[in-house]
C-alpha cells in the first residue's frame, strides 16, 4: 500500500479502534500463535538428567527420556515442533558423532517419533558439536593458521542429514554455513530415497554475539579463531538475499534468517523478495538478556517476549524457533 492512498483516507480518530480489548483484537494485523512456534532442545547420553544451562535459565541439556517429557509438555500446550541439538560423549576430528547410526540425535530421534507420532522432528545438521575443534567443518591446519575446508565438509553434512532422515527426522536443518551445503544434502537425501524429507536451510545465518549461551548449552565453542570465515557478515543485507537465493536454487524448501531481533530488517526483505516459508530464530543471547533483565525486576518478561516474537512475525516470520516456545503456548492459551 503507498503512503498516497493511506492520504487519501484520513482516519481523524485512529483511537476509535483501540477502545476495548475486543476491538484491538479484532483489529489486529499480525496474529502470533502456537502453530508458528518450535522448541529447541539440546539431548545427550544417559537418563534422568536435567543439567541447567547457565546462562540460559529454565534451559536444561537432556538425556533422551528428559527429552521425551520436554517434547509432551511443549506437544501438550500446542508447540508442533522441537529442533534437536546433540552433545556426543566424543568429540573428534571427524565429527563421527554427528553421523553415527546411534548417535544422540538419531537416538532422540527414533524415541520421539515413536512415542509422539504427531510431533514434528526437526534436525540441527552441524559438525560444530560433534568436532573436538568446535568448529562446522573439517578444519586444515598450515603455516599461516588454520582454515575450514569447504567441500570436504560438505560429504559430511550430507551424510548427517541423511543418517537424521534415516532415523525419521521429518525436518533436516543445515546450520553450518559452507557453501553448496543445501545442494550436497538434497543429493544424498534423494539418493538414498528421502526425496520427501523437507530441508529448513539456515540461510541467512550471522556470525553474532548472540550465541554466546547457545555455546554453553551446545558446548560447542571453537577452540581457536571464530565463525566469521563462513558466517555472515553482520553489516550484510544484500549478501544474505543471494545466500537466501543461493538456498533456494539449491533445493532448500524452507529458508531461516538468523538471529531475529537484530535482523528483522532482512527477515522482512528476504519474505518480500522470495515469499518462501521463512522462519526466523529467536537465538540464545535473545533468550538469556531478557532473562536476565526479567529476573532483577526491569522488565516484564511475559510482555517483552511477546512483543519481541509479535515483531518477528510483523516482519515476515512463518515460523518462530525460541526457547520460550512451551512457556508462549501456555500464555497464548489463556487469554
Ligand atoms: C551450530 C548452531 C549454533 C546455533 C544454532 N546452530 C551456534 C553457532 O553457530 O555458533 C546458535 C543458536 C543460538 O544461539 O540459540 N552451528
Amino acid at each position: 500500500m503507498s503512503s498516497s492512498f493511506l492520504g487519501q483516507f484520513p482516519t481523524l480518530r485512529p483511537r476509535r479502534l483501540r477502545q476495548t480489548a475486543a476491538l484491538r483484537r479484532m483489529v489486529a494485523e499480525t496474529r502470533l500463535s502456537a502453530d508458528q512456534l518450535v522448541l529447541p532442545l539440546f539431548v545427550r547420553t544417559g537418563t534422568k538428567i536435567r543439567q541447567p544451562v547457565k546462562s540460559m535459565p529454565g534451559v536444561f541439556q537432556l538425556s533422551l527420556d528428559e527429552t521425551l517429557k520436554e517434547a509432551i509438555q511443549a506437544h501438550t500446550q500446542g508447540v508442533p515442533a522441537v529442533l534437536l541439538f546433540g552433545i556426543p560423549d566424543k568429540k573428534d576430528a571427524k565429527a563421527s558423532g554427528a553421523y553415527a547410526a546411534n548417535g544422540i540425535v538419531q537416538k532422540a530421534v527414533r524415541l520421539l517419533k515413536k512415542e509422539l507420532p504427531t510431533l514434528i522432528v526437526i534436525t540441527d545438521v552441524c559438525l560444530c558439536e560433534y568436532m573436538e575443534h568446535g568448529h562446522c567443518g573439517i578444519v586444515h591446519q598450515h603455516a599461516k593458521g588454520a582454515r575450514i575446508l569447504n567441500d570436504p565438509s560438505l560429504k559430511l553434512l550430507a551424510q548427517t542429514a541423511a543418517s537424521h532422515a534415516e532415523a525419521g527426522a521429518d525436518i533436516v536443518a543445515p546450520s553450518d554455513m559452507m557453501d553448496g551445503r543445501v545442494r550436497a544434502i538434497r543429493e544424498r537425501l534423494d539418493k538414498d530415497g528421502f526425496e520427501d524429507t523437507p530441508i529448513l536451510s539456515y540461510a541467512a545465518k550471522f556470525a553474532s554475539g548472540f550465541y554466546g549461551p547457545f555455546r554453553d548449552a551446545a558446548e560447542s565453542t571453537p577452540k581457536f579463531g571464530d565463525r566469521r570465515s563462513y558466517q555472515m557478515d553482520a553489516p550484510n543485507a544484500n549478501e544474505a538475499l543471494r545466500e537466501v537465493a543461493l538456498d533456494i536454487q539449491e533445493g532448500a524448501d524452507m529458508i531461516m534468517v538468523k538471529p531475529a531481533l537484530a535482523y528483522l530488517d532482512i527477515l522482512y526483505r528476504v519474505k518480500a523478495e522470495f515469499g518462501y516459508p521463512t522462519a526466523a530464530y529467536a537465538v540464545s543471547g535473545e533468550y538469556s538478556m531478557v532473562k536476565a533483565a526479567a529476573a532483577n525486576g526491569w522488565i516484564d518478561e511475559r510482555a517483552v517476549t511477546m512483543e519481541m516474537l509479535l515483531a518477528m512475525r510483523r516482519a515476515g516470520a512463518d515460523i518462530i524457533i525460541t526457547y520460550s516456545a512451551t512457556q508462549v503456548a501456555q500464555w497464548l492459551g489463556e487469554k
